[in-house]
């Protein structure tokens, strides 16, 4: 059975068919021979992965599944939240977004954030919705090489080093996004 990953990126599909139950066949947006940029202007994860979601039904009416991100900070009200791939602008440039959290948080108490993952599934007819949660801290200042995007600000809870100090199976243990894919892994298997 084929499983559609709204997404262009074929690791992260490569990633998620090794933990999906045999006989689920997940394939990228290119597989299906969609090569659009698709839409994603809600102003909350939810409403990014459904309208996602949404247009793969409208267009193929199959199987299939959306996720989005975000590192909703605290102190500034849960910002950058669903901005947080453009948060200093359209370059998506990480080390400006980096830049612009530190400098907001500059003299700021409370650096709790957390990263949030949202998928939503549309699997036999029903649609469905998983989120993961990872719950930490913005450091200081940057730190490590490893991963992308926030990883060098992103200290989880209770690991005493940022996500870009991690390798990938030690982030995979407590990332957001891990905790969505293995709540949707879990649905599925129970579909069986
Ligand atoms: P996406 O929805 O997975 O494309 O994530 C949106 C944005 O959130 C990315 O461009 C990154 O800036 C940030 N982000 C998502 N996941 C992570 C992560 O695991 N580490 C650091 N930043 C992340």
């Amino acid at each position: 059975m084929k499983l559609i990953f709204a997404t262009h990126n074929h690791n992260k599909a490569k990633e998620i068919q090794s933990l999906v139950p045999v006989g689920i066949q997940v394939l990228t947006l290119d597989d299906i021979e969609c090569f659009d940029e698709i839409p994603e202007t809600s102003s909350t994860l939810e409403g990014n992965a459904n309208q996602k979601m949404q247009f793969i039904i409208d267009h193929y009416n199959v199987n299939c599944f959306a996720d989005d991100t975000g590192l909703e900070i605290e102190a500034l009200n849960g910002e950058p939240g669903v901005y947080s791939a453009r948060y200093a602008g359209e370059m998506k440039d990480p080390n400006q977004n980096m830049e612009l959290a530190l400098s907001k948080l500059n003299g700021v108490e409370d650096r709790s954030a957390r990263f949030r993952t949202v998928i939503a599934l549309f699997w036999q007819g029903g649609k469905y919705q998983f989120e993961g949660i990872v719950n930490g801290k913005i450091t200081l200042s940057k730190s490590g090489k490893d991963g992308f995007g926030y990883d060098p600000i992103f200290e989880p809870e209770n690991c005493g080093k940022t996500f870009a100090e991690m390798n990938l199976s030690e982030k995979n243990l407590v990332s957001h996004r891990a905790r969505a894919f293995a709540k949707m892994i879990e649905f599925l298997n129970q579909q069986k």
